[in-house]
Formats: C-alpha cells, structure tokens, sequence
C-alpha cells in the first residue's frame, strides 16, 4: 500500500457581496467531488475556501446598506456558508480574507517581495470623484463613448460598439457612485514586478500544472511579455494597510489568493495532524490545486505563481480550469427565470439532482458545460432513480420477505461481480483526471448491465414457483451487492445517497477499497426510498421564484438581491418637461394581499380618487401581515403603462425605499394629504 498522498485543495473564494447562483456552484460541485474522491481513496486531502472580503465593491455596498463592511461580510459569510452546507459541499475551513492569518500572510509576503526588489513604485493619475473623495475604478466612470456617442457607457469599453478606451478618453465622464464629474488626480501606486518572473513563468506554464488550452492563452501574453502589476489603493479601501505606507492599501487581488493560505493557517490551529509549513514550504512534497473559471487565470496562473516563487513559497501543483454554465443553452438570465441562486434551487429541489447532472457533463476541458433543465429531468430520474435505486427497490422486499432480511452467500454470477471489479481502476483514473462525464458513464453502464441481470432472472416471476427460493434470495443478494458497489462508485458525487444506503445496507461508512469485497451472510436494514424522480412542476416552480426575484426587485425598484453591486448614481439631469409628465398621486391603500405563490409580492388594491388601481409590489417582506396597511396613504405613479406580470396586471407603481430585501418601506405624504391628489 503506498502511502497516502498529502493533497491540499481550493475553489476561488466568492465575493463577499453577492449570493451564490447555479453558476458558482459548477465549481464549489466540481472541487467537493473531487476532494471527496481523494479522501475516499484514503488520501490526506484538505478543502479549504472563504469569502473574498476586500474592495471598493465591498466597502460601497456596505455603505448603501448602512452597516459596516464587517457586518456585511459576516451575514454574507452566514449565508454562503449555509447555501454551500446545503449543496453538500464540505469545506475543511471556510474562512474570510479579512482575517488575522491572512493580514500576516499578505504583509508577510510583500514584504518578502519588497526585499527581493521585486516591488516597484511611481505615480498614477486617475479620475477622482471630488463629491467622495476617492479614485474611480474604471467601472465606477460613465459617459459617452468616444467612438460611437453611446451614452451611459463604462470607463473602459462600450457595450454598444465594443471599443476599449481609456476612461481620460470617455466623453462627458460622471463618477457612477456620486454623479460628480471626475477630476484627474496624481497618485504614488505600487507595483509587483511581474516581469522579473518571465522565465520561470514561461517553464512553470508548460510544465503539465495547466490544461493545454490554458497554457495557450497564457502564451499569448507571456510572448507579448509581462507588465508590472499594480497592487496598491488609495483610501478609502476596504482592506489592509501597506506596511509602511499610510492611506495605501492592497488591492483586493493580491490578498485573495493569499486567504487559500490563510484559510489553510487558520484550519492548522485546531488540526494538530497538519503543519502549515509542510504543506506551503519551498520544498513541500504535498499537492496543491486550485480551481477556478475560465475569468481568472491570468490572477492564477501568473500572478500567483510569480508571488509566490518571489516570497520563498511552493507553486500549485496545478489550476484546474472550468467554463461558465449556460442554462437552456443561453446565458443564465434574470428575465427568462434561469439566473438561479442556489437558495432559490434548494427551496424547490434536493441538491444531489445537481451533483449528478453536472457530474455527467462535466469533463477536463474548459467548454462551457450547459444546464438543460428537461434533460436534467430525464437525466437524474431515468439514470439515479430508474436505474441505481431501483436495482435496491427490486431486491430489498424479496430478502425482507424470503430471508428475514438477510443477504445469502451465494454469488449468482461472478462473471457479473468480476466486470464491476474490473471496471473500478478506469472508474477511478477518470475521477482522479477529473473527468467525471467518463466516470459516470461507465458506472451506468454497469448499473444497466446489473438491471439486465435482474430483469433477465426476473426473480418476482421465480418467487412464485416451487422450489426456486434459493435462486431468489441468490439473485438479489447478488442485485444488493451490485447496488452497494454502485453506491460506492457514485458516493462523491452522492454524498446523501450513500448515507442512506449505508443505513439500509447496514455497513460503516463505505470507502472506495470496499468495492473489491462483497457482503455475505449479512443482515440488512428494512428498505426506505433512497431518492424520488424530479417532478418537472418543482423546475418550473424554481425558474418561477426566479422570475419572482426580478420582479420583485422591479416592482419595488430595488435591486434584485443577488448581490450584484449596486450602482445607483444620480440619474442624468431632465427637462422639466418629462418631470411633469409623471402624474405622481397620493393613494390609498384599501386593501393589502399575500399573492398566492409568491414569495416577494404583495397585491395592493390603490384608491386615487375616481378610480382603483391594482398594484403588485415587491414589499412582502418588509410587511408579513400586508393588513397593516389598509387604510394607509402612499404615492404612487399614476400614469405608468400598466405591465402585465405573472400574477396579473400592474397598473402603476408605488413609491418605496431601501436596499433591498426585508427593508423596502413604502413611503408616505404628511396626514391631510387626500386620495389622488396630484404631487407636485
Ligand atoms: O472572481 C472572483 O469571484 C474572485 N472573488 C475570486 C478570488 S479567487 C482567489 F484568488 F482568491
Ligand atoms: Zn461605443
């Protein structure tokens, strides 16, 4: 037996301002099965991951919010950690980069890169917004494109023409946080001297740390040779101080790689069986992978490694690339429901039906791998429940009810037991290559080859003749082995499944070299349905809720809560014109509804005077018990084109205010005001 492999393992660290979605999870599914392979194999195989705390995305969310950015990143972290836990992805540490291990970490390690000489430094200018006092990131300017005079543009490209610009070339440029006009201002920055790294970059790059299409790309860039890479930020800056060097911060992607260190330092404090230094010195004989998406391979493959090397510690073994999920075929979107998060997915369906279906299409590569969600139907019910399960349904009844519950020792066709155990080495080298399509093909192939050997004894028909009792009770003895062999096969990607079976089978937990052993003479455990088809009405339900999450952000025109950075600038200035073209009227609320199947709305029956309006609003959750507001006065646009939403038509829309979520309030004029009169 060769000693077991020290294998430490991450997936990028999500941001801390946003909610998980379907999109994320082909990664977080993708690790945890193979991580779960490893330690199933009986490797030493460690998870770790966390929230990716720092920037000015942070810090101007928290803002908007009206908390601090700690207390955004802590309910954050609360929720990440739940939808993760939900989907059975099991995380040895799931930490945050705004931590002690990782401040010391990246201090630490710029330090290092500062005494090596490997930091450089000169001034930047930049837009600065006078109103907030601080410099503009590129996608915190807009204005007009200089090529094409599209307005409301970005300050590096143009979604209209496609042109890329500096944000000094944008016409009539507006910092997107205040609506002020940017000013242009000096700035000492920072630099990390990437090029210094080049050759080491050129071998490390090509040495089988990467998948060859990547390695490509990279070359393209190391070819055309490497620029020095700005690390610094000015304050304010949620995130570390520079050392030495007040109001200059690090930029959010040099620490975050640093927090899978810091994540992995943090977990050793209470993990006496692991040493920081032998998983992350310059000689470690450990492994590291990380994987990530096809956007972040530049910060991967290039910065990381050169930081790395630069401070004195090991590379990654290797970056594992995916690429991105498209839904039905197209981009995931809000309006066609697809944009999923993985809470609104878990409210309606149990998380192995994804394991699995993403399992089946995910292979090495780095195609963008697509979520049809009728194939899914047909996927998981014809292969994990007409298939795997059913050869257990099949054959439980008849030991129950012929055996006292107990599996014979006869095996009724070893040509049978000795294809699955044959099978086991290309089963194994496909999830080590991460190729978990292969794996899950040909573990259905057994799984057809099992249910072929039960369909052909037939033993339902064999239990009703005389003297066939031993051939029964040896047929699905022999059809309950194959099921646990199965089990065992599948049991990373089925974490669930296998703990069911296990109970039903009545074994310890099964690991991966339990598959070269069969049971014999062995009680099991009375039979429970392991897993029950998907029932297409409950994906409608999802893409539904979905939908719902959008309207309800656009009912209360609040953001959609998917943690998205909220941008809401001062709109471009108007003529009075359009002003007094919105007919805005005091209303009164007559009555206040729970809309049957939605989770954000409220129906609003609205009293402007001479007529009623019916009005959908997306405040449900800041008023549970919607009666409350009978009798209340509020504003609504009167005029608005009446928009037909999925539970009826709206017609208007009432003002309200708040970030989102439970705090949208609706607003309401001073007493005396009179139903429709006119706001002006
Ligand atoms: O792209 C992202 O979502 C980043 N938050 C990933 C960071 S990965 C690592 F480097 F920290
Ligand atoms: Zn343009």
């Amino acid at each position: 037996m060769s000693e077991p492999r020290k294998i430490l393992v991450t997936s990028a660290l999500p941001y801390a301002n946003g909610s998980i979605h379907l999109g994320h999870m082909v990664e977080y599914i993708q690790t945890d099965m193979w991580v779960r392979f490893q330690k199933h194999r009986g490797n030493q195989c460690t998870y770790v991951c966390a929230d990716d705390a720092h920037g000015s995305a942070i810090m101007l969310r928290a803002e908007k919010e009206g908390i601090t950015p700690e207390q955004l990143i802590a309910n954050v972290q609360v929720e990440h950690s739940t939808d993760f836990a939900d989907f059975l992805v099991e995380f040895d540490n799931f930490h945050s980069t705004h931590s002690d291990e990782n401040r010391e970490l990246s201090s630490q390690i710029y330090l290092k890169l500062r005494d090596a000489g490997h930091i450089s430094q000169r001034s930047v200018t930049q837009y600065f917004d006078p109103d907030k006092q601080m410099f503009l990131a590129d996608r915190f300017i807009k204005g007009t494109c200089p090529k094409c005079a599209a307005e409301d543009q970005y300050g590096d490209n143009c979604e209209k023409c496609g042109a890329t610009y500096a944000p000094t070339e944008l016409k009539n440029p507006k910092s997107a946080i205040s609506g002020a006009t940017p000013v242009l201002r000096d700035s000492q920055h920072f630099f990390f001297k990437l090029p210094d790294f080049q050759a080491m970059l050129q071998q490390w790059t090509r040495s089988g740390t990467l998948q060859d299409a990547v390695a490509n790309k990279l070359a393209e860039w190391l070819d055309s040779g490497l620029q020095e890479w700005d690390i610094s930020r000015d304050a304010p800056y949620f995130g570390f101080e520079i050392p030495g060097e007040p109001g200059k911060y690090f930029y959010v992607w040099l620490d975050a790689p640093i927090g899978y260190m810091a994540s992995f330092k943090n977990l050793c404090a209470r993990r006496p069986d692991l040493d920081f230094d032998a998983y992350w010195a310059k000689d470690s004989t450990a492994e590291l992978y990380h994987f990530i998406g096809k956007d972040i391979i530049n910060f991967h493959a290039l910065f990381w490694p050169a930081m790395l090397e630069g401070a004195g510690y090991r590379k990654p073994t290797a970056v594992n690339v995916h690429g991105y999920l498209t839904v039905n075929g197209q981009k995931m979107s809000k309006s066609r429901g697809t944009f999923v998060k993985a809470r609104t997915y878990l409210d309606h369906l149990s998380p192995e039906y994804l394991r699995y279906y993403y399992a089946s299409k995910l292979g090495r590569g780095v195609d963008d791998m697509d979520l049809n969600l009728d194939d899914f139907v047909q996927k998981v019910n014809s292969d994990l429940v007409g298939k795997v399960v059913n050869i257990a349904s099949r054959c439980a009844g008849f030991i129950h009810k012929g055996n006292a519950g107990v599996l014979v020792a006869e095996n009724a066709a070893p040509e049978l037991t000795d294809a699955f155990l044959a099978a086991a080495p290309s089963i194994g080298e496909a999830y080590e290559n991460r190729d978990f399509a292969r794996a899950m093909r040909e573990i259905m192939a057994l799984a057809d080859r099992a249910n072929a050997f039960i369909a052909d004894k037939a033993p339902w028909a064999l239990a009703k003749q005389e003297g066939k009792q031993d051939e029964v009770q040896a047929v699905c003895a022999l059809g309950v082995n194959l099921f646990r062999q199965l089990v065992i096969f599948l049991k990373p990607v089925l974490p669930q499944l296998a703990a069911d079976a296990e109970a039903f089978l009545n074994v310890a937990p099964l690991t991966w070299a339990d598959h070269a052993t069969l049971l014999a003479n062995h009680q099991l455990n009375p039979f429970q349905a392991l897993m029950s088809r998907i029932d297409p009405v409950r994906v409608q339900a999802m893409v539904d809720a979905s939908k719902e999450d959008l309207e309800a952000a656009q009912a209360s025109n609040a953001p959609a809560g998917n943690g998205e950075l909220v941008k809401e600038p001062l709109a471009a200035q108007i003529e009075f014109d359009t002003f007094a073209a919105v007919d805005l009227r005091v209303a009164l609320i007559v009555k206040a509804e729970h809309v049957e199947g939605a989770d954000k709305l409220l129906r609003l029956t609205l009293d402007i005077g001479d007529e009623q309006r019916n009005v959908f609003s997306g405040i449900k959750s800041a008023y549970p018990n919607p009666a409350e507001l009978e009798g209340r006065l509020t504003m609504m646009i009167a005029n608005l084109k009446p928009r037909k939403m999925r539970f009826g038509m709206s017609e208007g829309m009432v003002m309200a205010a708040g970030p989102g979520g439970e705090e949208i309030y609706l607003l309401s004029p001073d007493s005396g005001a009179k139903p429709g009169q006119r706001i002006k």
